[in-house]
């Protein structure tokens, strides 16, 4: 299937030709929108939006529920394409399209019930109870929602579903690889009976584009996910509107001493390696014990070699990456650490972007590899003489997402936990971020604001207060 993506109102635009990540084939046309035709668009969603506000939330609610049944029924359809479009394993294609549909529909259900509240003024010395405050939670306006190419599907509903249900209007910017499976998802929400407008679908390269959309003056809040470099110029250039950022991580694996190392092994290797590590909590470094490093990477190969690696409509774990770029930059990054002297136990293999399972011992602080997040299936063991280091190395990275510790000591795994510069801390479970109702908050270099579900509605809302005085 041809797909061809443009929006009814775009005549003439430059087109960019999207293939397949495996087999090169031509999966359709983009349009590379002018900054003449992106403006019309947020300008189309400003003018729906004060309308959208004021539709009934119930009806909003039954919008985004019909949304969600669109995108079950077509589930094949636009997995087949995410498949092909980002080369990601078939089934779990069919996940993200899936998890996406339960997402929307508990945002649905989350949002009829995100009421305002009341305060009364005698609860404060010299207030009176003649005053009352109605604190109602108002729409920013419109939502600029851009999102990466790992998850086409999940991470662009969780911002346009939460926005809509709080009576955002948005503009939705899709990674250039990645567009048209978002295209597939839009389709699926237009054939609802959303007000036309409401969404609005940009394309075009972020490079191009993305400053002028995201300093658009009709643009009252950023919703991001993608690399700490576009986050941070987003956050830069965004002026007094909200903005909120995922990005990058670098998220340990800390494995104790007196960890059930096969319990660590596995969730060590399910987390680093699924869809070939380009998930951003992937785990991207192992910190362990001097101990216990020897077994720990032992049973990490021998859980490595069962690692499927092919195509993606195969199903394979490891697939190729997203493109040449991304898998030179891995290459690099194992090189350079084999040339400073750390152990390859398997892996450092490469034929065009399918670069092969890659563990690496003994890595040190001047190995790029210890730092850097490789975004591909790479992973650097540390091993850890002294107790502080778990906490001090996690602490010496710029991004601050997620950490796994394995131990059978509460007390320490609270105590190490209490310390890590982290958003979420998993106990003797691999880095992730769903369920997606839970909070997700990435410290430092890793993000702005908090994400998951009722956090993502308070974010695209602000109190209006009305007081009464009697
Ligand atoms: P990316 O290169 O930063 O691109 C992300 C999005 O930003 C794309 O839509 C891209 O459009 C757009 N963009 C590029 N330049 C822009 C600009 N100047 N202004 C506005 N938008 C711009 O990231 P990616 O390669 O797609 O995704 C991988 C990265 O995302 C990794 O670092 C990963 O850790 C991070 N990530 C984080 C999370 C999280 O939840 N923390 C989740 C997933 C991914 P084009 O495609 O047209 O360039
Ligand atoms: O990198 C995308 C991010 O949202 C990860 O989700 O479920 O793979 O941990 P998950």
């Amino acid at each position: 299937m041809i797909i061809s993506v443009s929006i009814a109102n775009v005549k003439n635009t430059d087109t960019k030709e999207i293939y397949s990540v495996t087999g090169n084939q031509l999966l359709g046309n983009l349009d590379l929108m002018s900054q003449k035709q992106v403006s019309e668009a947020i300008h189309n969603a400003s003018d729906a939006q004060t309308q959208w506000a004021e539709t009934e939330l119930y009806k909003r609610a039954e919008i985004l529920h019909n949304w969600a049944d669109k995108l079950v029924e077509n589930q094949q359809e636009i997995a087949q394409m995410v498949s092909e479009e980002v080369g990601k394993g078939l089934a779990s294609a069919q996940k993200e399209v899936v998890r996406t549909a339960d997402l929307i529909r508990y945002t649905a259900e989350e949002g009829v019930r995100y009421h305002g509240d009341m305060m009364k003024g005698d609860s404060f010395k010299g207030g009176s109870k003649d005053k009352i405050a109605m604190v109602e939670q108002e729409p920013l306006g419109v939502v600029l929602a851009i999102s990466p190419f790992n998850y086409p599907v999940n991470l662009a509903a969780s911002k346009i579903a939460p926005a809509l249900i709080t009576g955002n209007s948005v503009v939705f910017k899709p990674a250039t690889q990645g567009a048209l499976s978002g295209q597939l998802m839009i389709k699926a929400l237009l054939e609802t009976d959303l007000p036309e407008g409401v969404i609005q679908f940009v394309t075009g390269k972020g490079s191009e584009i993305g400053d002028f959309i995201v300093t658009h003056p009709k643009i009252d809040m950023v919703t991001f996910t993608g690399s700490t470099e576009v986050g941070q110029s987003i956050s830069q250039q965004a002026k007094m509107i909200p903005v909120v950022l995922e990005l990058g991580g670098k998220d340990p694996a800390i494995v104790l001493e007196d960890a059930d190392l096969e319990l660590a092994a596995k969730n060590i290797v399910g987390g680093a390696f699924s869809y070939s590590g380009q998930r951003c909590t992937a785990i991207k470094r192992v910190l362990v014990a001097d101990s216990a490093a020897d077994e720990l990477a032992e049973k990490i190969k021998k859980e490595m070699d069962q690692l499927s690696v092919g195509s993606p409509a195969d199903n394979a774990t490891i697939t190729p990456l997203i493109n040449d770029e991304a898998a030179d930059k891995v290459e690099n990054l194992i090189i350079d650490a084999i040339e400073k002297g750390a152990e390859l136990v398997v892996g450092n293999k490469r034929e065009d972007n399918l670069i092969y399972p890659t563990l690496l011992d003994n890595v040190t602080s001047d190995m790029e590899i210890a730092w850097t997040e490789p975004f591909g299936p790479v992973l650097p063991i540390i091993r850890i003489q002294n107790e502080d280091d778990y906490v001090a190395i996690s602490n010496e990275s710029q991004y601050g997402l997620q950490a796994s510790i394995f131990t059978e000591d509460v007390k320490k795994a609270m105590h190490i936990g209490s310390k890590l510069e982290v958003g979420s801390v998993q106990y003797n479970a691999k880095t992730e971020r769903g369920p997606d109702h839970f909070p997700f908050i990435g410290a430092k270099n890793s993000g702005l604001g908090s994400q998951g579900i009722r956090r993502s509605i308070e974010s695209m809302t602000r109190d209006k207060v009305f007081i009464l005085n009697m």
